[in-house]
């Protein structure tokens, strides 16, 4: 197969040594299983998740002699799918199991071919790693699960749901996916759907990107029970698994780590509430919190930024570019990419803001950059003038605050603490203004 076409299918493999701690998580979630213990992995690729939970069943001696596995694979892709069909049997035939594992492979589309008559709350565990592909509004998967009210706007987020809906209860899903859907406002309806139902009872967050041999992402293992009880969390966190380095896992209550409004996670080091002197940034008084309020290609035409002032009536325009790696503003720029000014007439009223001095944080950051966070102290010249912040920026702005109480918080922003914090919160390279609101400083 083409890699085009591999790509588009997500045919990210599972590296061994994921796909082994995912066997070793499972045969705890299996541990007090009944009987026949019920198994799904759905997006099977060449069976990489099941051969290593055989593997490891067999090898530790982990699985009771009464106790048999009924497996049930899937996938698109027919080729994968004999791979899978045929790996698995050979294994099987090796170690003499073939009278203790039943392994039954089908071809279709996970999501499309939902309601499976039988599978519903039929499985005790579930292991996937998904495809990733954002959906379009009218991508045919996303079309297809507004039908049930499970739309989602990333391909691996419809599988956990799906993947939900097909498990026991008490059952358990383990996953390994992008860790987007923990935060952030695209994933909220999701997230209040799944965890509903869902409790994480334990949750690796990898900070290395390269885990897949040809996809950057920050991925998560997650290990979830369908019970709608939260006991204590483990949350292990490492750079990836071959990381020599010891992992370091933490039990947390789940008081701590899950906002209840929108179900999103603080999975930091530091939380709310465990340092009595800290409060998170967004709920501090007399301080506002927005993203910049120019979008350049939608609010300005080209010749509305102007590097020198021409006339008397063009205000400060502040970029990302205005903001230098040691937390100052670098404004006018002498060659700026873009420039430093705008001309006034050229924006509309509500776009402009008024006031002295405000925190500007950049919006993006870069793989390489040191700290996630990029902030400086912004002083309007000519306080009596409006501002202008492009949209690439989050912009705080401060009432009845001294410029000593924003140098501290500027300084608080740029620390390693709070560079952790963030890092922990999402995976992502922006700074959304949301998780911005959630970081903890103190409390001066
Ligand atoms: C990321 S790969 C994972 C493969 C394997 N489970 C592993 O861990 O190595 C995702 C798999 O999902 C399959 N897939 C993609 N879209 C699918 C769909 N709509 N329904 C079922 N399988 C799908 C792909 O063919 C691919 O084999």
């Amino acid at each position: 197969m083409a890699i085009q076409e591999h790509k588009k299918l997500g045919q990210y493999l599972t590296p061994a040594a994921y796909a082994k701690c995912i066997s070793k998580e499972a045969m705890r979630a299996i541990a007090n299983s009944s009987e026949v213990i019920h198994v799904l992995d759905p997006g099977t690729g060449n069976g990489q998740l099941i051969y290593y939970l055989l593997d490891s069943l067999n090898t530790q001696g982990r699985l009771k002699p009464s106790q048999k596995l009924d497996i049930v694979i899937c996938d698109i892709d027919g080729g994968e799918l004999i791979h899978a069909v045929t790996r698995l049997h050979n294994w099987l035939v090796v170690h003499k199991m073939r009278e203790r594992v039943c392994i039954s492979s089908f071809q279709l589309d996970f999501i499309k071919s939902f309601p499976i008559n039988g599978w519903t709350e039929k499985f005790d565990l579930i292991v996937m790693n998904p495809p990733y592909r954002r959906l379009s509004n009218s991508d045919e998967s996303k079309l297809y699960l507004n039908n049930f009210n499970m739309a989602s706007d990333n391909l691996y987020s419809e599988f956990l749901d799906v993947g939900r809906k097909y498990l026991k209860k008490k059952g358990f899903l383990i996953s390994l996916t992008p860790r987007s859907f923990l935060n952030g406002v695209y994933f909220t309806k999701f997230r209040i759907r799944f965890f509903k139902e869902m409790a994480i009872r334990r949750i690796y967050l990898f900070s290395s990107r390269k885990i897949f041999e040809s996809a950057l992402q920050e991925v998560t293992l997650m290990v979830a029970c369908k019970d709608n009880h939260w006991e204590p969390v483990s949350v292990v966190q490492l750079r990836s698994i071959e990381d020599p380095i010891k992992e370091n896992e933490t039990i947390i209550s789940p008081k701590l780590i899950v906002d209840k409004n929108d179900f999103s996670f603080l999975l930091a080091k530091r939380r709310p509430q465990e340092c009595k002197n800290e409060i998170q940034l967004g709920k501090i008084k007399d301080i506002e919190m927005h993203t910049g309020k120019v979008v350049q290609f939608r609010d300005l035409t080209e010749d509305a930024i102007l590097i020198q002032k021409t006339g008397e009536r063009d205000i400060p325009f502040i970029l990302p570019e205005h903001l230098d790696e040691r937390g100052k503003i670098d404004w006018p720029k002498i060659y700026p990419k873009k420039g430093n000014y705008i001309r006034k007439d050229a924006i509309r009223e509500s776009k402009l803001i008024y006031g002295q001095m405000f925190l500007v944080i950049s919006r993006f950051s870069t793989v390489e950059q040191h700290r996630r966070i990029k902030a400086a102290i912004f002083l309007n010249p000519n306080p009596k003038e409006p501002i202008a912040f492009d949209n690439k920026l989050n912009v705080i702005e401060f009432h009845n605050k001294s410029f000593f109480y924003a140098k501290k918080l500027l300084n608080q922003l740029l620390s390693k603490e709070t560079d952790v914090f963030i890092r922990g919160l999402s995976g992502s390279t922006q700074i959304n203004i949301n998780d911005l609101r959630k970081v903890l400083v103190q409390n001066f």
